[in-house]
């Protein structure tokens, strides 16, 4: 990263899985901080945390607490983002979203670091980080899209519990724990128990019969890839697998791809690793993607159900943590300094102009 003047950042819902690991990320990166202000819900203010040999105190967020603050990463839900983004933009801080508050607003950049980085250009305050599924997808696509054209997509998902927040990592251990000792498990987070058990059903139901986690998995796709027709569809399904998520992707394509050209492809991409040998059974896993910040890419295959070899299917796993929520939050942060986009457009002087 470039030199800069050190920022004033705040993380919201920093006692959160997302949030602590974007304070791991941030000062993993040595993102440029003067002073980090660690934002949560009334409940955990007044608790600190060490970070960089340094205690800070955690505050409840609320309005006044954005004073000052240069950026900030969200990560505290979508009724949390949407009662308080906007108050962060008024006081001057740029946001980072996590959440699904602000991603489909057309006036919002929605973006991928390393697929549509120059949609920051245009943010007026909020900039939004997508969905964890939708966020390993859109580098793969991206290269197909740029080189063969995309026609559909078919995606199915295994995700991870630590998707839903630290509950849910409490709810698995605890099944596990109870099939162990010969108890009932119990179900409080999802509607089943997850030890054991594949569930799918991601968020709430639709009126078209999808789930909303399904649901966004097509239209932010769509958005990121500024493909607004793309031919899409998902089902998401929760895995009682602790951090990674996973995905198996069919993809027809407008010219033919051969497994070959295709790896050389997404290894072309930034953040990607082609790790795809059936021979010693390698091919990426949740538990070798956790930790992480690359999306790794395998079982690449052409799809004879396509004819005209225009069909390839591929197994895709990221950390859903980092890459998925903290990692491209701070790398978003990075792009805003390095091309001096982290004031909102229209507080920004002209390109030329005196400073
Ligand atoms: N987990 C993922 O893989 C992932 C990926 C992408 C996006 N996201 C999104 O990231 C957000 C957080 O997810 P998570 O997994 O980190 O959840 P989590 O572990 O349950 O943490 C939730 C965080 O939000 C804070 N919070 C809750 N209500 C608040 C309020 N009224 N004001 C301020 N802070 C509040 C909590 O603070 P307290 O500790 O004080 O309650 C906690 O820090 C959600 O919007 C989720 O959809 C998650």
């Amino acid at each position: 990263m470039t030199q800069t003047t050190p920022l004033t950042v705040a993380v919201v819902g920093a006692t959160g899985v997302v949030g602590q690991t974007m304070v791991r990320v941030l000062v993993e990166r040595e993102f440029p901080i003067a002073e980090l202000r660690l934002l949560a819900s009334g409940r955990s203010a007044g608790r600190t945390v060490d970070v960089r040999g340094e205690t800070i105190e955690i505050q409840e967020a609320v309005g006044d607490t954005f004073d000052g603050v240069d950026i900030a990463l969200f990560s505290a839900g979508a009724d949390t983002s949407k009662e308080l983004a906007p108050q962060a933009v008024a006081r001057g801080a740029t946001v980072i979203d996590n959440s699904a508050a602000w991603r489909m607003d057309p006036k919002v950049p929605l973006v991928v670091s390393q697929v549509n980085p120059d949609d920051l250009a245009w943010h007026e305050g909020i900039i939004a980080n997508p969905n964890c599924s939708t966020m390993q997808l859109t580098p793969v696509l991206m290269a197909l899209r740029d080189a063969v054209g995309l026609e559909r997509v078919v995606v199915d998902t295994y995700q991870s519990v630590s998707g839903t927040g630290a509950e849910a990592i409490a709810e698995l251990e605890g099944q596990i724990r109870a099939h162990v000792a010969g108890q009932p498990k119990q179900a409080g987070v999802y509607p089943h128990p997850i030890a054991f058990n594949a569930l799918p059903e991601i968020d709430v139901f639709l009126d078209n019969g999808y789930t909303k986690e399904e649901w966004k998995l097509v239209t932010e796709s769509r958005k990121i890839l500024h493909l607004p027709d793309l031919r899409i569809s998902c089902t998401a399904v929760r895995v009682p697998v602790f951090v990674s998520h996973s995905e198996a992707v069919h993809v027809e394509t407008a010219e033919p791809l051969s497994p070959e050209r295709a790896r050389e492809l997404f290894a072309g991409i930034d953040g990607v690793v082609v790790n795809d040998d059936p021979a010693t059974h390698s091919y990426p896993l949740a538990t070798t993607a956790a930790g992480r910040d690359e999306i790794f890419v395998g079982r690449v295959r052409q799809d004879p159900s396509i004819p005209d070899g225009r069909g390839i299917a591929f197994w895709v796993v990221s950390d859903n943590l980092r890459k998925g929520a903290a990692t491209n939050a701070v790398e978003l942060a990075e792009t805003l300094l390095e091309r001096g986009w982290v004031r909102a457009r229209s507080r920004r002087a002209p390109a030329g102009a005196p400073a």
